[in-house]
């Protein structure tokens, strides 16, 4: 491993970084509101499906272009071209990829910041501050620029750290704390009357709705941004990854602890809108359609929580402490992937680099919060929407038509001397030729 770089100092130190970005506000919150407006367990199904039929392919294919380049996305994506235009092409997606994480981070820095605000609230309410437990819970300009302050803070210590004593120790640390979270709150919400009825709604599928095409749309871009493709974060993950490694059972092992988180905070989220409406809160908006969105966490769920006594207050602190970890291991992954840029293009030292990005996606987020009706929407729609599935698919374009057949071989055996008999060697190549990018632009121009 380059000394100089740095990186993941073992498997497992990997596998929690990548489960760590993978894992975010996207499993605990987009997954079960979209899977609540979606169909219920149809939408599981076909998120499922798509997850690893298209989502876990075009991972590979970022891991694998960082593992060859051991650079950033820019430098990696260069050192694969060999003509003048497909170096521009390898910088254009490069920093497209870049910019995206960078867009990321601006709006999810001040979701992430509501969910402190909202951690710290219990704690102001058993003390008896009910002027502050109010403030941090009512939207405010001072508050929302606060806590996404106080976020990109804790991101920017931790990045700055580097790989192994930054981004490897602290996902190490945070990420069993997430799981353990989530199961306890799990098998709380599991003894609470109208419990069954949510999981009877997740669980049971109404097959007739598997070929929607706005819920394959739903579904596809859930997963694309669960998995942090298009955003060179993966790239940037797979660099730090030593050569002896198997990158197939690897990919394969992160895309599994992200679909089974997003299945566990269904688990968590469903049932406990069931047991409010069995406590009297509305869960239906007007049109018919479950509750989702800033509402349900927002409203919904604190009304659980309120309606539990003093041990709510317990259960109030846990699921948002919760939140914000899961936010908290995706955003240092985003800010990696500009740092990497700056430290390696442009010799800039590590910790200032992470300071100046950070001050200056922090400058983003600011803007956002002063334009917040104008700008948010915005933005998420920009990166999430349309950057995100671009530039993954010109990834899978790039590694499919750009990058020789031999070389992508010789990276993998590196790692596994026997993958060219395997069945992903058999299927991979020409399902990330043909099939990723063609399916990913079908999906694209039909969103539009
Ligand atoms: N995967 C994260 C989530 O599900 O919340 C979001 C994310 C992380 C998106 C990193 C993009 C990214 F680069």
């Amino acid at each position: 491993m380059d000394k100089l770089r740095g990186g993941f100092s073992s498997r497992l130190g990997f596998i929690l970084a990548a489960a760590g970005s993978a894992v975010g506000l996207g499993n605990i919150w987009g997954f079960p509101t979209q899977t609540a407006s979606n169909g219920g367990a149809a939408f599981v199904l076909v998120y499922l499906v798509l997850a690893f039929c298209l989502a876990y392919p075009a991972f590979m294919a970022e891991l694998l272009i960082g593992r060859y380049g051991q650079a950033n996305a820019v430098t990696s994506m260069q050192k694969m071209s060999r003509t003048l235009w497909q170096k521009r092409f390898a910088f254009i997606v490069g920093f497209g990829g870049i910019i995206c994480a960078a867009l990321i981070l601006s709006f999810y820095g001040i979701l992430a910041g509501w969910m402190m605000s909202y951690a710290i609230e219990p704690i102001t309410s058993v003390l008896g501050f009910n002027e502050t437990s109010s403030w941090l819970t009512s939207q405010s300009m001072m508050r929302n620029l606060i806590f996404t302050g106080l976020f990109m803070l804790l991101t920017v210590a931790i990045i700055s750290r580097g790989v192994e004593d930054g981004i490897e120790k602290w996902s190490k640390r945070l990420m069993p704390m997430l799981i353990g979270l989530l199961i306890l709150l799990i098998i709380y919400v599991f003894t609470l009357e109208g419990a069954e009825e949510g999981f009877a709604a997740y669980l049971k599928p109404d097959i007739s709705r598997v070929f929607e095409p706005d819920l394959l749309i739903s579904a596809l871009g859930q997963a694309f941004f669960s998995l942090s493709l298009g955003t060179s974060v993966m790239i940037i993950y797979g660099s730090y990854i030593s050569k002896t490694e198997n990158l197939v059972s690897l990919g394969a092992q992160v895309t599994l602890i992200d679909v089974s988180i997003a299945f566990l905070a269904g688990l968590l989220i469903i049932p406990s809108m069931y047991v409010a409406q069995y406590q009297g809160v509305a869960i239906f908006s007007d049109d018919g359609s479950l509750i989702s969105g800033p509402n349900l966490v927002f409203d919904v769920l604190p009304t659980l929580f309120n309606s539990m006594g003093s041990i709510g207050l317990f259960v109030a602190l846990g699921f948002f402490v919760l939140m914000t970890i899961a936010a908290l291991t995706s955003s240092i992954s985003m800010l990696e992937g500009p740092v990497s840029f700056a430290v390696e293009r442009h010799n800039v030292e590590r910790k200032k680099a992470t300071v100046l990005v950070g001050l200056g996606i922090f400058i983003l987020s600011t803007i956002i919060i002063l334009n917040f009706d104008e700008l948010f929407g915005l933005v998420i729609s920009l990166s999430t929407v349309y950057g995100q599935p671009l530039i993954a698919m010109l990834c899978c374009v790039f590694v499919g038509w750009i990058w020789q057949r031999s070389q992508i071989l010789k990276e993998l055996k590196q790692g596994d001397d026997m993958v060219e008999h395997s069945f992903f060697w058999k299927i991979w190549p020409w399902y990330t030729k043909f099939v990723c990018p063609s399916a990913i632009a079908i999906v694209f121009f039909h969103s539009l």
